[in-house]
């Protein structure tokens, strides 16, 4: 926490899944430096700066590599995903010291389903690596539960952990994540009017396993829905989240903070 004046102090939030290198900068006088620092005034005290495709690592590492509080991941997105060539290539990534995390990764058959095969293959290869390496995954899944949970349990063992990053499918895949051991991540999503469902699942989800995220620019959540979604807006979200879990703002974003050090930053 950051004392603010004499009057009270402001609480520290992580956003837990942010893409940095692709948020429109211009309206800060100093680009991302400003945004940046505009979240951290806002009391976003990390960032976890999440990698697509190994050919956008390396412009991406170049904009973050001076924040010490910026994390970064690597992984191929599974709407992106062409071929397997990059694995290599991805593995060296992966390996650099900023990088705490591997993904995202997963499967989504809402936007494309022509290439469930070739997500697969690069899914499987993302949670070998991410064992390997001991560093925990961060998975994308969208109309593809089975198959996930498929692959999840295929790879399962003392060393597979992560993260189903901007969840929104029901309790029983929660639960079924859950029980596998890993965090649910929670987006700008669960303010959306039409997300009633997903806000039942939120209210069940163990504290000691939830994260918050903004997924920004993407997911803006209320009231600033139209606009572009940034870090700060974690804030939002984490509110959002509390309220429903009748717990204060300041509990859910210690727990959510410790939970985020347990995921990424502790050796396992
Ligand atoms: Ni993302």
């Amino acid at each position: 926490m950051v004392l603010i004046g004499k009057i009270g102090y402001l609480i520290m939030i992580i956003d837990s899944h942010c893409h940095l290198d692709k948020l429109d900068t211009s309206h800060y006088a100093d680009g991302l430096a400003g945004l940046i620092a505009a979240a951290q005034a806002d009391g976003i005290s990390q960032m976890l700066c999440i990698g697509v495709d190994t050919d956008q690592f390396e412009p991406m590492m170049s904009q973050i590599k001076e924040y010490d509080f910026i994390h970064a991941s690597a992984g191929l997105h599974p709407l992106g995903v062409k071929d397997l060539d990059c694995l290599n290539l991805l593995e060296q990534q992966a390996q650099h010291d900023k990088v705490v995390a591997i993904g995202e990764t997963g499967l989504d058959y809402f936007y494309q389903q022509d290439n469930a095969a070739l997500q697969q293959q690069a899914f499987a290869a993302h949670l070998q690596l991410s064992k390997r390496l001991r560093k925990p995954v961060i998975v994308h899944t969208r109309d593809a539960n089975a198959d996930t949970l498929t692959l999840l349990r295929n790879e399962a063992d003392q060393t597979l952990g992560g993260v189903i990053h901007c969840f929104t499918e029901d309790w029983a895949m929660a639960e079924a994540c859950l029980n596998l051991g890993f965090y649910i991540s929670i987006s700008g999503i669960v303010t959306f009017n039409n997300a009633s469902a997903l806000r039942e699942v939120v209210k069940q989800i163990p504290m000691d396993r939830l994260l918050v995220e903004t997924d920004s620019p993407y997911l803006t959540p209320a009231p600033y829905r139209g606009q572009q979604n940034e870090p700060k807006h974690v804030r939002l979200v984490a509110q959002y989240v509390a309220d429903l879990k009748g717990v204060s703002l300041a509990q859910l974003a210690q727990q959510t903070s410790d939970n985020f050090t347990q995921l990424f930053l502790t050796p396992r």
